[in-house]
């Protein structure tokens, strides 16, 4: 049995933070591996790449969750005692009220909802100066899902709970100002939430029994008691959150698009090719660019041997752009998507394998169905002016975006 490849530095999270989402793929290719350790965040840590590495990790004989997730996730984006760190059959049954509350009917709602958002945005949008295209996205995003889940809020306190939901995902990478803020707003958000739990199971909270809400409220565990209301607030806020974070998509979405004006046309005209080209801004733009697990029982891969404990983090940023299974994988190719076989383990921007049994995202369709929304949006309902800006990605900031936001000016709506 060999040694797993090691990183050159005794302890690692100087260097992640220094060079961002690259950090897993950039020592694998140096090292001519689809693994190594290192020590991050003061643990040694297996860091693994690819699809091969993928399937292994999403092979939940040898990797669990529990206590996977390092203390500064728990606090902000993620929060504690939800669906994400939880194993075996407690793991199964919770995510199955995700998958069933995030069914074909709800990516159908939420869309709708969202259609009608961009649709009021864009009469407002003509009437002002200068956008913020991705904290607006955001306010749509807030609005609609909100709404379909049954969440009661009034338009004057929409800025702030967008403000908390956005605070939780921007601050989730970051140290100092912008990890204070992101604990802060999970705080908050939970207390909002939690409160409302305990409404909709008082009844002082009238709601349909489907709404997300409510089947949150009442859902049971294993042993047949109700979720805690923390622990409801949680899931409630891990079906609130993430719909407000595809919102980097968006931006992502129409960046793209001007980079390559030939795609507006070309998604002006031709409906089959929104898919593909939502599916290579998810595929680039893998913004949340690592998950994590932890080794259950020693044992062996690859000749490599993995102890009891460790702590496995997958390059999911890096496994997208694996240069033996993606041609040319840095450049931006939609057709790519034409023909495409779905493979579980190769493109992993929501995790990967099966969502029903493993950690993978009950969202990834809801997030592909209003990436094409905006997409067709951005193209087909409106003509929009891009002012002069700093529109550089940087790359060692997670999760990266453009520093204005994206600031469109001269909205028009086109008679469709
Ligand atoms: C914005 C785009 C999204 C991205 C980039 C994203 C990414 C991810 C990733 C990387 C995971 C973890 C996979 C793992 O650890 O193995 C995950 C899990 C999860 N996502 Fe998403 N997601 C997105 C949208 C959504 C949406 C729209 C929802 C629901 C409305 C959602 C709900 C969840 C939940 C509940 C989990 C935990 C699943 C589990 O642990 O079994 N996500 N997502």
């Amino acid at each position: 049995m060999t040694d797993i490849p090691r990183d050159e530095h005794l302890e690692s999270s100087l260097a992640l933070l220094g060079e961002g989402y690259p950090f897993i793929r950039d020592r694998c290719q140096r090292l001519h591996s689809n693994l190594f350790q290192t020590r991050l965040l003061m643990q040694n840590t297996i860091c693994l790449s690819g699809q091969e590495a993928a399937r292994l990790f999403y092979d939940e004989r040898y990797l669990q969750r529990d206590k996977a997730m390092p203390r500064m996730l728990k606090k902000t984006l993620i929060g504690e005692g939800g669906v994400q760190g939880l194993d075996g059959e407690a793991h199964r049954q919770r995510k199955r009220m995700f998958m069933q509350l995030l069914d074909s009917a709800a990516v159908d709602e939420v869309v709708r909802l969202t259609e009608q958002g961009w649709c009021r945005a864009i009469d407002e949008w003509q009437a002002r100066s200068d956008i913020e295209l991705m904290s607006e996205v955001q306010s749509i995003f807030t609005d609609s899902v909100c709404r379909w889940a049954g969440v009661p809020l009034p338009s004057a306190e929409l800025p702030e709970r967008r403000d908390q939901l956005v605070a939780m995902i921007d601050g989730a990478g970051g140290i100092g100002a912008r990890h204070w803020a992101a604990r802060k707003a999970r705080r908050e958000a939970e207390i909002w939430l939690q409160q409302l739990i305990k409404q909709a199971r008082s009844g002082e909270l009238q709601a349909a029994p489907t709404t997300a809400l409510m089947v949150v409220a009442h859902h049971r565990n294993l042993d047949g008691s109700r979720l805690d209301s923390r622990v409801a607030a949680v899931e409630l806020l891990n079906l609130l959150r993430p719909t407000v974070a595809v919102s980097y998509f968006i931006i992502y979405g129409a960046l793209e698009l001007l980079a390559h004006p030939q795609w507006r046309e070309r998604l002006r005209s031709d409906d089959a090719m929104l898919e593909p080209f939502a599916q290579e801004v998810r595929r680039l733009h893998a913004f949340f660019p690592f998950t994590a697990a932890r080794v259950r029982e020693g044992f062996e891969w690859q000749g490599y041997h993995f102890p009891a404990g460790t702590r496995v983090m997958l390059d999911l940023w890096g496994t997208n752009r694996e240069a033996s299974r993606w041609s040319e994988p840095d450049a931006f190719q939609p057709e790519r998507f034409v023909d495409w076989q779905d493979n579980a383990f190769s493109f992993v921007t929501q995790g990967g394998g099966d969502p029903a049994e493993g950690h993978r995202c009950p969202g990834e369709r809801l997030a592909i169905e209003l990436l094409k929304v905006a997409l067709r949006t951005l193209t087909r309902e409106m003509e929009y002016a891009v002012p002069a800006q700093d529109l550089r990605i940087d790359l060692t900031r997670m999760p990266a975006k453009p520093q204005s936001g994206l600031l469109i000016s001269d909205v028009k709506r086109l008679a469709g």
